[in-house]
């Protein structure tokens, strides 16, 4: 059947990878993205999907409700699927105004105009970050769907604003929507200033890795293309007004990430440099997925070792790409963070 799905944020790491997952498992569908391209979103990562008929890219910004509201009527979409955001950590404690702005504006526009126009499914993609932090010695304890939200930085406190929109939505208009809750990704088109991507390329360059305070903070890391197949099966079979977290198990300290890259590539770990500690840095994530595992038969297909063989390979491949990106406004902001470190 052929279906029309909207894409926000689909010029950036995870909505280009869904992009490309869903031009390739669904030669029927037509996609279309919309991305205002911020310093995170790049159309050099959809120059192959803009070759195929199927897909076409709007220049766009989700807060804009009159462009959102003519795309939308235009296109009639059967399903949008928001990946849209302010998506870093960091950033959010230098500028916290834009998340909210965005991620929370933004993300009420799309359900505005879905109601007006009775678009039968939005799926909002969030971030186990909503959930706040688990302690580093009680490694028997995970995320599920029920945790509290107990957002931590003004990233996780604008997605979790957001998620409670569309819950509220869902139970005061009967908004036809979902959520998921997923753990770090990792894979292509990673923007580089993210901890794997960053710490790839300043190990190529032989530059310092910053390591926040004593790395020992723990990420549940899912290869990209399995959080893909998770949206897929939650928007063709997820059950409307619920959340599922989507995880695989896969909890690493920092510290045992960057170390593992630098052997990969043959790099001294003399590169490691321990720099001052992020405010409010999460300590531990880590994800229950037993519901969306029962529920939609969801299972992670990409094992962490092969994972990161094949990200590491694929910057090594594509040094245009970040090369471009590390040329450009990118440099202010590395020596504003990371001043000579
Ligand atoms: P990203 O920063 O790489 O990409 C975000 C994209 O959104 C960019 O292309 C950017 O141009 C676009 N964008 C930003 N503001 C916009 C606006 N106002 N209008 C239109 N487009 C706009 O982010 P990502 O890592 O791909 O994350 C995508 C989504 O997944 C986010 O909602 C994030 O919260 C969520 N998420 C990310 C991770 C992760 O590990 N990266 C994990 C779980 C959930
Ligand atoms: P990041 O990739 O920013 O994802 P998030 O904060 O959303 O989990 O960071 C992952 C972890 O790596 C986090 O604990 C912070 C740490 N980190 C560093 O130690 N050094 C860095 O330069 C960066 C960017 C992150």
């Amino acid at each position: 059947m052929e279906k029309t799905i909207i894409v926000t944020g689909g010029a950036g790491f995870i909505g280009s990878n869904f992009v490309y997952y869903m031009l390739n498992k669904y030669p029927n569908y037509k996609i279309v993205c919309v991305d205002c391209l911020t310093y995170a979103g790049n159309l050099s990562t959809l120059k192959k999907a803009l070759e195929n008929p199927n897909f076409r890219f709007e220049k766009l910004n989700i807060c804009d409700k009159e462009g959102i509201r003519k795309l939308f009527s235009e296109v009639k979409p059967d399903i949008v699927v928001n990946f849209a955001a302010e998506s870093h950590v960091d950033r959010s404690i230098e500028g916290p105004e834009i998340f909210v702005d965005t991620n929370i504006k933004g993300t009420q526009t799309l359900m505005e105009v879905c109601r007006e126009l009775n678009v039968p499914r939005y799926h909002q993609v969030s971030t186990d970050e909503v959930y706040g932090d688990l302690p580093l010695d009680r490694p028997d304890l995970f995320f599920t769907e029920t945790t509290p939200i107990h957002a931590s930085s003004p990233y996780s406190a604008s997605k979790a604003g957001a998620d409670l929109l569309v819950l509220a939505y869902c139970r005061t208009f009967k908004f036809p929507a979902t959520i998921s809750r997923c753990s770090n990704n990792y894979g292509p088109y990673h923007f580089p200033e993210k901890l794997i991507p960053l710490m790839i390329i300043n190990a190529l360059a032989d530059k310092p890795l910053p390591v926040y305070g004593d790395g020992l903070n723990v990420r549940d890391w899912l290869y990209v293309e399995d959080h893909c197949k998770a949206i897929d099966l939650i928007i063709h079979n997820g059950k409307i007004g619920e959340v599922y977290n989507v995880g695989g198990h896969n909890e690493m300290a920092n510290i045992d990430i960057v170390k593992l890259i630098l052997k990969k590539l043959d790099k001294p770990e003399s590169l490691i440099t321990f720099v001052e500690d992020r405010k409010g840095h999460d300590r531990r994530y880590a994800i229950d997925p037993t519901k969306i595992s029962s529920e939609l038969g969801w299972l992670p297909d990409t094992k962490f070792a092969d994972g990161i063989e094949k990200t590491i390979d694929w910057y090594l491949s594509h040094k245009d790409w970040w090369e471009e990106i590390i040329s450009g406004e990118y440099q202010n902001y590395y020596s504003k963070m990371y001043g000579g470190k």
